[in-house]
């Protein structure tokens, strides 16, 4: 199994994903369609994040579905369970394990000022839980089990990897070399996908206004419909402009699903109304959603299948992470 996984010559890139609800346009353009991308030239671990999950409440079967829905997509994204390392966080105990090491080298101020924490205890004030407040060692131990040089991720991430960054660093420094200290590697285009109801937030799945995010899985007559209904603003021509974040954010999901700069787009539509430009951006990104969403339908339905290949991602992730995890012990004194 050892030839299978290390491949001394690649670079190697680790990567997570919460199986919390559907996953958005967002996780795509920001993460995930870098995931498919990196596989020929990486070394690549790819996880659904299910221990991140609870750090809100979730109804168990809902969760239970959750987690066969988001490893059932990686699949039908194009990631290859083969080449790749692809598995489900809770199976491999060092993550747990090593967090625990990595809590007690981590201080309660560099965990107080994330941002992220400040959102989600606002927006969930009846259970702002320890769990809640320590999800970024969690996410440290995540990444540095498996050593990456590149941890693709959306820009709203950048600070829980730089979190890990200072943790492994400091780590490395009282205890001597066990960890590798990653480099983020956000997409030009997509880093940052907003809501489609109110551009000056962040697209995501726990938003309660449906209309304001686009599911991978959604058909495609929603898709076209959420994309009209997309706040815009007066001015009703296609340009990029700061001030101007709703039509913006329409350009940047166009061109990081075409691949055509803001130039180019600004020119394909001149003298267009927004009308125009809106249906062509939401027939785009459905028809680049529909393959994807047409392999999930298969996939889903063979649970068997399902079953042995996240067990064998995990029986390759443990391998790896096993290796980390004692030598992090060694070094802090722990008798193996
Ligand atoms: P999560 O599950 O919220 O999101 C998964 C990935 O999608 C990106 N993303 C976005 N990118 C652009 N625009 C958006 N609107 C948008 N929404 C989400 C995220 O940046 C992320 O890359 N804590 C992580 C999961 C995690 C992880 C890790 C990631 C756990 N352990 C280790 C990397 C390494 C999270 O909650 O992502």
């Amino acid at each position: 199994m050892s030839e299978q996984i290390i491949q001394p010559n690649k670079k190697k890139v680790l990567s997570c994903i919460q199986p919390s609800g559907m996953l958005t346009l967002g996780n795509y353009l920001g993460a995930l369609k870098n995931w498919v991308a990196m596989q020929d030239e990486f070394d690549c671990t790819f996880a659904v994040a299910d221990l991140h999950a609870i750090t809100v409440r979730q109804e168990p079967a809902a969760l239970r579905q959750q987690i066969y829905s988001t490893y059932a997509l990686l699949l039908a994204l194009g990631i290859d369970p083969e080449k790749n390392t692809v598995f489900i966080q809770s199976h491999v105990p060092f993550h747990t394990q090593l967090s625990w090491l990595l809590s007690c080298n981590t201080q309660f101020g560099e965990m107080a000022r994330m941002t992220q924490f400040k959102d989600k205890s606002q927006k969930h004030p009846e259970n702002v839980n320890v769990g809640l407040f320590s999800y970024p060692v969690l996410m440290a131990a995540d990444i540095l089990l498996y050593k990456p040089d590149f941890v693709p991720v959306g820009a709203d991430q950048k600070q829980h990897l730089e979190i890990a960054r200072d943790i492994a660093t400091r780590f490395n420094n009282i205890y001597g070399d066990v960890f590798t200290i990653p480099e983020p590697y956000i997409p030009k285009t997509g880093a940052r996908v907003m809501s489609l109801q109110d551009p000056a937030k962040k697209m995501s799945k726990s938003d309660e206004n449906a209309n304001a995010w686009v599911a991978i899985l959604d058909s495609k007559d929603d898709i076209i419909r959420k994309f009209k209904r997309a706040v815009t603003d007066s001015e009703a021509a296609v340009r990029f402009r700061e001030e101007q974040p709703g039509i913006s954010n329409l350009i940047t999901i166009y061109s990081a699903v075409t691949g055509k700069t803001t130039e180019e787009i600004e020119k394909e539509f001149e003298g267009k109304g927004y009308g125009d430009f809106k249906l062509a951006v939401g027939e785009t990104v459905a028809d680049t959603l529909a393959p994807i969403k047409q392999r999930y339908d298969e996939i889903i339905k063979d649970k068997k299948a399902l079953e042995q290949l996240y067990t064998e991602g995990a029986m390759k992730a443990e391998y790896v992470a096993k290796k980390t995890y004692f030598k992090a012990m060694k070094k802090v004194g722990f008798v193996l």
